[in-house]
């Protein structure tokens, strides 16, 4: 056995060193090339690979003649972005390798964040199946078919931390925990860029917003973000460092300023912890004109943001052209080194070169793989399937879920007959025609077993501006210009003639993504008097709840039988709905975020400190909560039911004394004692119950998504070493302390089972 342990050693260590020689050799060749390229460049040439102007009016044709044609022509870009088709790309990547002087080739960036036109759920959606493997091979399945509709380069993923649902693009990232997000940024970047970027189906991934931009203040997009670095390091740059942990290709800026001066100009920022610290190797891309609005910000002119965005490490500029037009006199008055913008120039070659575009600048214009692998049936069967695994089952009173394939239902809703916002936010490869609406997933999936009856019930809003607001670019709900009362009163007709009610209510697509937050994150005051007018008719009703954000569901859960929230599920979604609302799915979703009962109590999040004063049971004086409402929220992080029932043993530890680097193994038996096979997210957290800063009352540190039959149990273990103990500490250094540590194991981060022991170093 020792033999056999030995000899896959040294097969291990010979192979590690085949690859890191492997690799020492084609970095060396990639010098060789680029130093060779570079020679050649002038400074104006250098300079223009940092330009990255969005795509703006290229019409298929008329590369050669528009304006963005004749810079790419004069070597003033490096890359374009938001330019969709083969036919396109392929067209200006030929004025870019034909008719520039060093026939350069150029990246075709675009924000494939959540699939390309096969739609997978919004990320915070995406976050909620807690299965790697699904969130990996969305990642593929988007990177497949955006390589083959020429793009070569995603702004995905998403990875900022947020604790404010009133900031609407919580929609775009995986929740509140640097756990579960960082195990997200990998499969991520994994599923984007495969092992091998040569290949025409990979594609370089982006990791943003770095660094801070969901913690705005007041959840107000864009504000400013103000924190200790003890709060930095340990909860918002875990996700941002796995990204370029998993070999990230690119990495953008945030809008936000961090520590007081903008992240784009912040070089403790980009160079300090990203490339010292972290090792990044990639190239830094601005947000759209995110050097520019450092004007604004207040720290100088066009030519002073410029420059400090370059001697801060940004490598390229979106679309705000402040480095092409001031670089150069920046340079001649002192204010940038050749040495920067050499390094910028070459990080973006870099990418290129890895890429393999050198080699053939058309890799990604296949006209007949865009033709054969975009939205296909296998790709379509995915989402579905990845869609109803998104879903989080907040409540199931008495069982209404799943329902009977008889009978008859009425659909009710703003949001049931829509298909325009099923994609969600951030979909901008979609074809809004081929998304399936909730009544034709419905009707598709059980059309003449069941009789569905359709109603709008009421509009989005009774305020037709912020309906407006909420509906842009193309996601309409066709606001009914008839009186409430008329639309109501159609509802609650056919309600009267069906067994059960379903209404699909909450949020549109765009009241959540870019610059939608909101100061009040209830379901429309509207449509709650809706719901109400449905619950009155005795009727059982079924909330099929949209949203891209946590919203305040205090009434709904003490008053709706069932609630089960759908996100924005992509182009499947409307299938999807049916799958889990008639039960050939079980759902399986656990939130990634903490639901709070009143906007008041945000930032509510699960692994907060304890305080001085921690709360024993609601209200105590001169203890930490409040006078009008408990600290605890609606539904906490990890929470979501399943048509399966699961039961958890107490913890078995392997030991309760350990030393140094011992591994530890916890366990607990789990039981689904319901009648449905199901699948359950077990959830490890550990507390470190003193340190020499303070820590969290939990922190999740391991999770296992797994399948029980109805009437099973299984065992189910946690290998914990003191890698899982580590944390920054008041110097930043990343170790473990000894001492005292709870370990938790449960459902989800309220209710769970716990064991303790001593960790000796
Ligand atoms: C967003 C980025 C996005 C970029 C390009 C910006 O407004 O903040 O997330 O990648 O636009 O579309």
């Amino acid at each position: 056995m020792k033999r056999i342990v030995i000899s896959l050693l040294i097969v291990a260590t010979a192979f590690n060193t085949y690859t890191a020689s492997a690799q020492k050799a084609s970095d060396a060749k990639m010098k060789i090339f680029i130093d060779a390229l570079m020679k050649k460049m002038t400074l104006d040439e250098k300079i223009g690979q940092l330009n990255l102007p969005g795509s703006g009016d290229i019409v298929t044709g008329q590369a050669k003649s528009s304006d963005i044609g004749k810079k790419i022509r004069d070597g003033q870009v490096g890359g374009l972005f938001n330019i969709k088709t083969v036919a396109k790309i392929k067209e200006v990547q030929r004025v870019a390798v034909e008719e520039s002087r060093l026939k350069i080739p150029m990246l075709f960036g675009m924000d494939v964040i959540h699939g390309y036109e096969t739609v997978f759920p919004i990320p915070l959606g995406m976050s909620c199946t807690w299965d790697m493997t699904l969130v990996e091979r969305s990642a593929r399945i988007a990177a497949n078919e955006a390589s083959a509709d020429g793009i070569n380069w995603t702004f995905s993923p998403m990875v900022d931390i947020s604790r404010d649902p009133r900031w609407g693009r919580v929609s775009e990232g995986n929740g509140e925990d640097p756990y579960l997000g960082s195990q997200i940024a990998k499969a991520m970047v994994k599923g984007y860029q495969g092992n091998d970027l040569t290949k025409n189906n990979t594609i370089l991934s982006c990791v943003k917003h770095y660094a801070l931009y969901g913690a705005a203040e007041a959840g107000r997009d864009y504000n400013t973000t103000d924190m200790s670095h003890q709060r930095m390091y340990n909860e918002y740059f875990p996700p941002y460092k796995a990204a370029v942990d998993a070999g990230v290709g690119s990495v953008m800026a945030s809008f936000n300023e961090v520590d007081g001066v903008p992240a784009t100009a912040n070089k403790w920022l980009m160079t300090d912890v990203l490339r010292k610290q972290w090792g990044f190797k990639g190239f830094v891309v601005t947000d759209y004109t995110g050097i520019n609005e450092m004007v604004a910000h207040g720290i100088g002119d066009l030519q002073t943001v410029s420059a400090r965005a370059l001697m801060a490490g940004i490598d390229m500029d979106m679309v705000g052209e402040g480095l092409l037009l001031t670089t150069k006199k920046s340079l001649q008055e002192g204010k940038v080194t050749m040495a920067q913008i050499d390094a910028a120039c070459r990080r973006i070659l870099e990418a290129k070169y890895k890429l393999g575009l050198f080699d053939n600048p058309y890799k990604y214009c296949d006209e007949n793989r865009a033709k054969t692998e975009i939205f296909t049936a296998a790709n379509r069967k995915e989402a579905r399937s990845i869609a109803a695994q998104s879903f989080v089952l907040l409540k199931n009173q008495g069982n209404i879920l799943p329902l009977k394939k008889a009978g008859t239902i009425a659909l009710i809703g703003p949001l049931a007959d829509n298909k325009e916002n099923m994609p969600g936010t951030w979909s901008v490869a979609a074809v809004k025609e081929n998304a399936t609406s909730v009544l034709a997933g419905l009707q598709q999936v059980v059309g003449d077993k069941v009789k569905i009856l359709y109603a709008k019930g009421s509009n989005l809003d009774a305020d037709s501006i912020l309906e407006e607001r909420a509906t842009m670019f193309g996601k309409t709900l066709y606001r009914d210009r008839r009186p409430d009362s008329v639309i109501l009163k159609e509802a609650l007709d056919i309600a009267a003639q069906s067994d059960v009610i379903v209404a699909a209510v909450g949020e549109s697509a765009e009241m959540s993504g870019e610059s939608s937050s909101r100061s009040d994150i209830q379901i429309p005051a509207l449509q709650q008097k809706l719901i109400k007018a449905l619950l009155a008719t005795g009727k059982p009703v079924v909330l099929v709840l949209f949203t891209g954000r946590p919203l305040v569901l205090k009434w709904e859960n003490e008053n709706v039988p069932a609630i089960l929230n759908v996100w924005f599920g992509g182009s499947e979604a409307g299938y999807a709905i049916a799958d889990v609302l008639f039960g050939d799915i079980n759902p399986s979703g656990k939130l990634s975020t903490t639901f709070p009962q009143n906007v008041g109590q945000v930032p509510l999040f699960y692994n907060h400190k304890n305080t001085g004063r921690p709360l024993g049971t609601w209200f105590e004086k001169f203890r930490s909560n409040y006078l009008d409402v408990s600290n605890e929220p609606v539904y906490p992080f990890g929470y979501g039911l399943s048509y399966s029932n699961f039961i958890y043993s107490d913890i078995t530890l392997s030991n309760n004394l350990l030393k140094g680097n011992q591994t530890l193994t916890a366990t607990v038996t789990l039981t689904n004692t319901g009648n449905t096979d199901g699948k359950e997210v077990v959830q490890l957290y550990i507390r470190d119950l003193a340190g020499s800063v303070t820590r969290p009352v939990k922190e999740l540190k391991g999770f296992q998504k797994v399948v029980i039959k109805a009437g099973e149990s299984k065992k189910i273990s946690f290998p914990i070493t003191t890698a899982e103990l580590k944390f920054y500490n008041y110097d930043l250094k990343y170790d473990w302390e000894p001492g005292e540590f709870e370990i938790m194991i449960g459902g989800n981060s309220r209710d769970v089972k716990m064991a303790k022991l001593i960790w000796n170093k």
